[in-house]
């Protein structure tokens, strides 16, 4: 296998705290040595061993990937017109998503690999390197398996959440789609997947509900997520907590009784902010969960309805700036916090051994993620 010597990186954010004793372990005038697709290699310039080839990346910031752990990249069509009659005064509601619904149902494979290749490469272009992608745009047995069947072309990372709404043909037997997607749908979905989610607020999934899909999805060899609390205080992400899920998304609405549960659990709390941004709402308090030593990850939550960004650094900057987490924190969550939002331990760290995903900034500073918000500041992706 030949190896890669990378040279001139002024500031490389690894993750590793055995450098300098922060989690996000930096090191200045750093060098990498990549072997086939893993790092071989991680230190001080001057210590660098030999290998077959060697470049020089001429003076940035380099991190690794972004670990984008949430997103809905299977369907078709877009609703800027319901985004703009929110920016007009009207708030999100959940029932939105029946509109994209029909839209993906009507659409063919074709046209939603091709949209799932165009977000991708859009997310790649901004630093992502990894990438999980949900169905629940399909909400019948076809539609759910064959979303979940595309997101698998893009990534290993691929999560059924048939549970997302009650579609309209069960609009009067809300038990009935309960009973089919953890039944039918869920064995017809589960060789694609890896892991199950369930929308747990009011107007989807109660908490009956979701305990029995997660327990389907958990005899069934899925791993379990949750989208929890979003709208407005609920039991999702205490039955998250409580379930011992690796991870219960979005986190909005928080009382000391969840932070408490997310900080006995482990419990990874994913924190969305594009979708409040996107939706014109409060945004989770972050400080709180920091504080009382929970585990944050940042995620884009792309989808055409709360946030139709695909864009990381984005939510670096929304974190820093609106939630008053630290550049460090943000950036941290979004690489090392969503690899453990995923239980993958060979992303989101520059290490020996993790996978070889470097994001190169036109900068000479992550801090720069969140001093310069809305300019291009990835130059190139190394994966
Ligand atoms: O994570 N909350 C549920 N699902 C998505 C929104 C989907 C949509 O509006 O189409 C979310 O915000
Ligand atoms: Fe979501």
């Amino acid at each position: 296998m030949t190896s890669l010597l990378l040279t001139g990186i002024a500031e490389l954010v690894t993750n590793d705290p055995t450098h300098d004793g922060t989690p996000l372990g930096l090191l200045h005038d750093a060098a990498v040595v990549v072997e086939g697709r893993r790092i071989a290699w991680v230190g001080p310039r001057h210590a660098a061993p030999d290998a077959d080839a060697a470049r020089d990346l001429g003076g940035p910031a380099v991190l690794p990937g972004f670990v984008d752990s949430h997103s809905h990249l299977v369907f078709n069509g877009d609703r800027a017109e319901e985004f703009a009659a929110r920016m007009a005064g009207e708030s999100y509601a959940a029932g939105g998503i029946r509109t994209t619904v029909a839209a993906t149902r009507a659409a063919s494979d074709e046209q939603l690999y091709a949209n799932v290749a165009r977000l991708v490469a859009e997310m790649r272009r901004q630093g992502t390197t990894t990438v999980e992608i949900k169905s629940g745009y399909g909400l019948n047995v076809l539609d759910e398996a064959r979303s979940l069947a595309i997101a698998r072309e893009f990534t290993e990372e691929t999560t059924f959440l048939g549970a997302h709404v009650v579609p309209p043909e069960f609009a009067d037997d809300p038990a009935g789609y309960v009973e089919l997607v953890s039944g039918r749908m869920l064995e017809a979905a589960a060789p694609h997947a890896r892991w199950i989610d369930v929308f747990c607020e009011r107007g989807a999934f109660d908490e009956d509900q979701a305990r029995t899909i997660l327990a389907a999805g958990q005899a069934a060899g899925l791993g379990g997520r949750l989208h929890a609390n979003q709208l407005g205080l609920g039991p999702g992400v205490r039955l998250g907590c409580e379930l011992g899920l690796t991870a219960v998304d979005h986190c909005t609405y928080l009382d000391d009784a969840d932070v408490a549960a997310l900080a006995d659990s482990g419990t990874v709390a994913t924190l969305l902010p594009g979708v409040e941004f996107s939706t014109r709402s409060p945004y989770p308090d972050a400080r709180a969960l920091l504080d009382a030593g929970v585990t944050v990850a940042l995620a884009s939550d792309c989808n055409p309805g709360s946030c139709y960004t695909s864009s990381m650094p984005l939510c670096v900057a929304l974190a820093v700036r609106e939630m008053r987490m630290t550049p460090a924190e943000a950036v941290w969550a979004a690489t090392a916090g969503g690899a453990r939002a995923l239980a993958r331990d060979d992303v989101g760290v520059l290490a020996p051994g993790h996978r070889a995903h470097l994001t190169v900034l036109d900068a000479p500073s992550y801090l720069h993620l969140a001093y310069r918000p809305g300019v291009p500041l990835v130059a190139e992706v190394i994966a």
